[in-house]
């Protein structure tokens, strides 16, 4: 059914995520692709409550936040209209920012990775993505960035000890997945423009 490519990017807060990602569809886009971007969490109700989650800081348990977004995920691929599922279908490259792998190095800090892990690759309603870029930069310069950008930190943007943790933990996963997945990581430390010749490298 699939024809389409799938490509995610992953990266911790402040990484820089939505400025290659649009930088990367502008120049597939140049190339004549059909490009779709999205991301998690999405507008969707369920994305709705997770991102109030996030914006006030809420103290939810990390198994309830898990599934949070796996539903979100799986209603993000099926909406018959305008799902990942559709766009793949439908040939175009859909560019999605954020997917499952955040929920393993998010969640997977709090609660039992295994069970999240299960949860989301044995789904058949979640297509298994291509590609995933990750674009790895300091966590603290990270931090720095979203303290100058930001007014008001969310959940997971707090603690920079937290955000060492959640790095370490992409890299566990990474490791994990290493022969099933298609992961990629860059060193997004470097100038904007170097960091989006490396993406487009391996997209
Ligand atoms: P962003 O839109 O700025 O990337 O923020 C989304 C936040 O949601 C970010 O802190 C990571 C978090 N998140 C999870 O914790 N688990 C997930 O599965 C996803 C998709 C995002």
């Amino acid at each position: 059914m699939k024809k389409g490519r799938f490509i995610v990017f992953e990266g911790l807060d402040g990484s820089g995520k939505s400025t290659q990602i649009l930088e990367v569809a502008k120049e597939l886009r140049r190339r004549g692709e059909k490009v779709w971007l999205t991301a998690e969490p999405t507008v969707s109700p369920t994305g709705s409550y997770i991102r109030t989650i996030l914006a006030e800081s809420l103290e939810k348990d990390m198994y309830l936040q898990g599934a949070l977004f796996l539903a979100d995920r799986i209603e993000h691929n099926t909406d018959p209209e305008d799902g990942i599922l559709k766009h793949l279908k439908d040939g175009e490259t859909v560019i999605c920012d954020r997917y499952y792998y955040s929920s393993f190095a998010y969640q997977g800090t709090g609660s039992d990775l295994n069970w999240l892990m299960q949860m989301n690759l044995s789904c058949s309603q979640i297509a298994k993505p291509d590609l995933c870029i990750f674009l790895d930069v300091d966590p603290l310069t990270c931090k720095n960035r979203i303290d100058r950008d930001r007014e008001k930190a969310e959940l997971y943007e707090h603690d920079i000890m937290l955000m060492e943790k959640i790095r370490n933990k992409f890299f566990h996963v990474f490791a994990c997945l290493k022969d099933k997945e298609n992961i990629v990581v860059v060193d997004a430390n470097m100038e904007m423009n170097e960091v989006t010749k490396e993406i487009l490298k391996n997209v």
